[in-house]
């Protein structure tokens, strides 16, 4: 391995981790919607009005940018050092997992999420009761918008479920006998991730009053 595909690879892990590390506390911070709109409209207040939040937003973006370029790099070099990959595919089907193989679906349904999320709930009007927890769980108690919350929500799990060991194996951080171990938890803690975002808009449609 070249020493630029190291650092593609590394690269890749790194904003890869960055944005599993977010999505754990994206979903710890959201888990307060089942405290109230005074609890859940107080701490996003407190995110906005934190300095921090713009250069994290910058870090967000970039990070994404660096994730999708490198990843893209990392797999034209992967195909170009495979000529015959068809004949390999199909002979080494046993050790690439439907996670490992859905990787650039899932990421560019994952991009088309985000850009509809952000501009939904960042962008969306929070004038109505309850500010923005109104917004949230208004816009979950129509099923459609929860059924593509769901929906999005599987790539996900499959995109986390492989990419946090896959990230971890390409810094250099595992010893062989550590991966089967890691993979398993990288695919429990995917999982996990995937499964509470998806009780947020079940909660919402399902129990919440507004
Ligand atoms: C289904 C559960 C989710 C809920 C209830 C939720 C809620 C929210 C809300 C309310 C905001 C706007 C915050 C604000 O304006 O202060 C937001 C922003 C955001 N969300 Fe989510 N989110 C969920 C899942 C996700 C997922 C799965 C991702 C990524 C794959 C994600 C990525 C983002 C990003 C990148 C922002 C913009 C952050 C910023 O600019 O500060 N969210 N989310």
């Amino acid at each position: 391995m070249t020493m630029a595909s190291i650092l593609k690879k590394s690269l890749m892990a790194l904003t890869g981790l960055c944005w599993f590390a977010y999505l754990v506390l994206h979903l710890l911070g959201n888990l307060a919607l089942w405290a109230g709109p005074q609890t859940y409209n107080d701490y996003a207040h407190a995110l906005i009005s934190n300095p921090l939040l713009i250069p994290a937003e910058i870090v967000l973006v970039v990070t994404l940018l660096v994730h999708i370029c490198t990843a893209w790099r990392v797999t034209n070099a992967n195909n170009e050092a495979r000529p015959q990959r068809y004949v390999m595919k199909a002979s080494s089907s046993g050790s690439s997992t439907l996670a490992s193989r859905t990787m650039w679906y899932g990421g560019v349904i994952l991009l088309a999420f985000i850009i509809l999320h952000v501009w939904m709930f960042k962008y969306g009007d929070q004038a109505g009761t309850h500010g923005l927890w109104g917004l949230v769980v208004r816009s979950f108690k129509n099923p459609f918008i929860t059924l593509m919350y769901l929906v999005a929500m599987v790539p996900l799990g499959f995109h986390l479920s492989h990419g946090f060991a896959s990230a971890l194996q390409s810094l250099g951080a595992l010893l062989p006998q550590w991966r089967p171990c890691l993979r398993t938890g990288g695919q429990v803690l995917g999982w996990v991730i995937a499964a509470g975002f998806m009780m947020l808009p079940l909660w919402a449609l399902f129990i919440a009053k507004v």
